[in-house]
């Protein structure tokens, strides 16, 4: 796939429309996006329920037509099916068969993507591996635990050896050291070079796992790029613990600097805008209290993401 494009995924002013039954009115879920993801990156789509991901994802693997717009993969225009076999796919709900074991279910779709039968148990039993299934290979689906289930869905996306993976919610309910666990494996594809695109709503796991980003909301990318240039585009401000302040500072804080104070005399906590630090430190310090600590707040993405609802909650 040398002579591939830089841009592997490039979605245009996509629409979808679903019309919810005969005679119904249609519903716009998807207006007009656009975004682009990049040759080896992990590329987080996020966005709240309901946002369009899953209808997104949908559309880019031509399991759903679009309602206008365009999207290609790969260079080639969803329309054609010349792309599929590059990409794997982890579907939001996957559906198991689960009187099969993970390696006849593995087994199963790697028929499906049309691997030959030379080296495919051989393929099979690697994939189980890497998705530390081994152990279970040849225990039912039906014993596995949701963990286990994922992981079979990723080995599952991997079959066919594809240059590029979606991925649909693929840490959805799973706990902490399941959430590690993919979060590994698709670290591991970013090595080997291949390009993710994730839909999810957690945001840590975004922040810890994506190199660029596009926030969509209800049907409307509100961002697009690095998730650090987003947050530095955000105003800073300062978590400042202080000691020994007189209730007249205190109410100085609350009224000049807007902080919210939390605590009484001996130890009292808020947050300043970047901007005050300065002349609160300095009041502060002119007044006797103690400063215990002065931390800087890294506005999370996850406010960012609110806020981001709530301003299109308000438009409505
Ligand atoms: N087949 C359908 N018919 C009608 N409406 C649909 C259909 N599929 C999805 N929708 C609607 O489209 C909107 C977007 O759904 P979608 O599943 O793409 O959201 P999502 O971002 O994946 O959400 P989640 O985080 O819950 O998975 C929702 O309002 C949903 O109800
Ligand atoms: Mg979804």
């Amino acid at each position: 796939m040398s002579d591939a494009p830089e841009e592997i995924v490039v979605v245009d002013e996509l629409v979808k429309d679903f019309r919810p039954g005969f005679g119904l009115r249609k519903k716009r879920v998807l207006h007009g996006i656009s975004f682009k993801v990049r040759r080896g990156e992990i590329f987080g789509f996020v966005g709240p329920n309901g946002a369009g991901k899953t209808t997104t994802l949908k559309v880019l693997m031509g399991l759903i037509h679009a309602s206008g717009g365009r999207a290609s993969i790969l260079g080639h225009d969803i329309g054609e099916s010349a792309y599929r076999r590059h990409v794997g796919f982890l579907p939001e709900n996957p559906w198991f068969y689960d009187h099969l074991t993970g390696r006849e279910f593995l087994d199963f779709y790697a028929r499906v993507a049309g691997v030959g039968v030379a080296g495919r148990a051989d393929r099979c039993a690697e994939l189980l591996d890497r998705v530390g299934l081994s152990h279970a290979a040849d225990a039912r689906l039906r014993t596995y635990s949701k963990g286990m289930l994922q992981r079979a869905g990723i080995a599952q996306a991997l079959v066919h050896d594809p240059s590029v993976v979606f991925l649909d919610e693929p840490m959805s309910g799973l706990d902490p050291i399941g959430r590690k666990e993919i979060r590994d494996l698709i670290l591991r594809l970013h090595t080997e070079g291949k390009t993710v695109l994730m839909n999810t709503h957690i945001l840590s796991d975004v922040e810890m796992l994506c190199d660029r980003v596009a926030i969509i909301v209800q049907g409307r990318i509100r961002y697009e790029g690095c998730i650090g240039d987003f947050l530095q585009n955000e105003e800073r401000a300062t978590d400042v613990v202080l000691g020994a302040v007189s209730p007249d500072v205190v109410e100085q804080f609350e009224t000049r600097f807007e902080a919210g104070v939390k605590g009484r005399g001996d130890r009292i906590e808020f947050r300043v805008a970047e901007k005050h630090l300065e002349e609160v430190l300095r009041i502060a310090l002119d007044t006797g209290a103690e400063v215990k600590a002065v931390t800087p707040h890294r506005v999370s993405l996850e406010s960012i993401f609110l806020s981001a609802v709530e301003a299109e909650g308000a438009e409505r």
